[in-house]
């Protein structure tokens, strides 16, 4: 494991329920069995905060913390633009066998503001 997937493993930025989070979007992998909950505060269509729970392995919270890091402050189109490949740019050197766990966050990102449009779609009030 590098240092900088050290790092993030050690410190998990990001990380925790989000109580006041607008909206919750859910990213897993089947084959591993680990799992994430991704926590948006989004205004404007822009996201002001972003955090995640993660049941997972050390690269599955290192590549989840710093996909709520790139994520933050982005509007949501700009930030679904983001994929696994940005978050590993970030780490370095990630093993072939641990790529799939930078997948949860785009996919719970996905997830997340599907839920996000649905709930402005389907309910009278701003979210
Ligand atoms: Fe499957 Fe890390 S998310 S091993």
């Amino acid at each position: 494991m590098n240092e900088k997937v050290k790092e993030y493993f050690i410190n998990q930025p990001n990380l925790g329920v989000m109580e006041d989070a607008t909206v919750m979007g859910r990213g897993g992998d089947p084959g591993c069995g680990d799992y994430i909950e991704l926590y948006l505060k989004i205004e404007n269509d822009r996201i002001l905060k972003a955090s995640a729970m993660v049941a997972g392995c050390a690269y599955a919270i290192a590549t989840t913390c710093v996909f709520t890091e790139l994520i933050t402050g982005k509007s949501l189109d700009d930030a679904m633009l983001l994929g696994g490949d940005d978050v590993i740019r970030v780490l370095g050197e990630v093993p072939e066998e641990k790529i799939h766990c930078s997948l949860m966050g785009p996919e719970a990102l996905r997830n997340a503001a599907h839920n996000y449009i649905m709930a402005k779609i389907c309910t009278p009030f701003e979210v």
